[in-house]
């Protein structure tokens, strides 16, 4: 019998428009013909200085072949004290990603619709379109500021989720506690994804118990350096986390993952050290961007910049840095296509970064 698979597979998801993730450092760096060793990932917002040694000396010794707690307790309660919540106000995922797939699975039935603010992060769309939902793009501002009147506009009785990510990732600005008021006035669920929150010190997490319709998203992937781990967590209030509980899976968080996030928090101070060097190198790279011609860096609560450059020039630039192995990174996007995010990096991957740009900018 000869069967035809895709007259089986759901008709939305069988064109699928991908999410365009970060190659792997081996990939990048047999792209760019050099070792491993000599590229300069700055691509994917990870960090610079890795994870905690606490963590990695934990994970050495963590039983790989028992089940991990599907409460998952042990987080809970240390992410509770983390946070200054309740562990009924907390649910770990795999990764933030998982946690916003989660969401749509509670939230979204076929034909529904969400709105985010463009440009921001891709997921969201990425989940809507898997789960046959249509995406409402609300233009920032020229200063990349949501715009809440635009948002009024546009929502329907079919829509059902509003994300804003803050600091947004790729423009780095923030949305006010004002701004999240209102959002939460329209009485639709607001996500807000705080994932680059230890960069900015800006939370509207307090809320999250005055507003059943407030979920806050956070990672382990940024400050505490675990992105390969795959974990993050969501705030909200406890009648909302206990339906995302029902519906995850039973072992989503793996036991190293849980291990390495427990560690992790106990070593926070350490971390922090970190994130308080990425912030500095972030204001370094950024009065160094702004010294340079033909590029203009927009200020970054987050731990990247985005760039904007003359026309055409973005892409040309990026490719050559990437001939040299050092990668940044472009997007598939109307609106940024003459912009680059950088991710912030060590002192030394911020000065060949800045020297390349200049040399390529003037010369092409
Ligand atoms: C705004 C935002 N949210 C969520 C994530 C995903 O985080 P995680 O690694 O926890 O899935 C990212 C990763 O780049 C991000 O930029």
């Amino acid at each position: 019998m000869n069967i035809k698979i895709e007259k089986l597979i759901k008709p939305h998801l069988l064109k699928m428009k991908v999410y365009e993730p970060v190659d792997p450092p081996e990939v990048l760096a047999k792209k760019a013909g050099i070792k491993k060793e000599q590229i300069i990932k700055l691509n994917g917002n990870e960090n610079p200085y890795g994870g905690s040694k606490k963590a990695i000396q934990a994970l050495e010794n963590t039983p790989l072949h028992i089940y991990p707690d599907p409460l998952q307790r042990k987080i809970r309660t240390s992410l509770s004290q983390y946070t200054n919540l309740p562990t009924e106000n907390i649910i770990a995922g795999a990764g933030s990603d998982e946690l916003i797939d989660l969401i749509f699975r509670l939230f979204i039935s076929y034909g529904d619709n969400i709105i985010d603010f463009d440009p921001t992060f891709a997921m969201y769309g990425f989940c809507a379109r898997i789960a046959g939902a249509s995406i409402i793009k609300v233009p920032r501002d020229s200063n990349f500021e949501i715009d809440i009147e635009g948002l009024q506009k546009n929502i329907t009785d079919k829509t059902k989720i509003i994300f804003v990510s803050s600091p947004n990732n790729p423009t780095g600005n923030i949305c006010t506690k004002d701004q999240v008021l209102s959002l939460l006035n329209t009485g639709k669920l607001i996500v807000i994804d705080e994932a680059y929150y230890e960069f900015s010190g800006y939370s509207v997490a307090e809320l999250v118990n005055k507003h059943e319709n407030l979920v806050i998203l956070r990672t382990m992937s940024k400050w505490a350096g675990l992105a390969g781990l795959r974990i993050g967590y969501a705030l909200a209030n406890p009648i909302l986390i206990n339906h995302l509980i029902d519906i995850k899976s039973p072992y989503n968080v793996n036991i190293a993952a849980e291990v390495a996030l427990l560690a992790s928090l106990e070593d926070s101070e350490n971390l922090m050290k970190n994130v308080q060097l990425i912030i500095n190198e972030r204001n370094r790279m950024f009065t160094m961007l702004k010294k340079l011609k033909n590029i203009k860096p927009y200020p970054s609560y987050g731990n990247y910049i985005l760039c904007e450059l003359a026309e055409g020039k973005a892409k040309l630039v990026m490719n050559q840095l990437a001939e040299n192995g050092v990668f940044l990174r472009y997007f598939n996007n109307e609106r940024l296509k003459n912009f680059f995010r950088i991710a912030i990096g060590t002192p030394y991957q911020t000065d060949i970064v800045i020297s390349y740009i200049n040399k390529f900018l003037n010369k092409l």
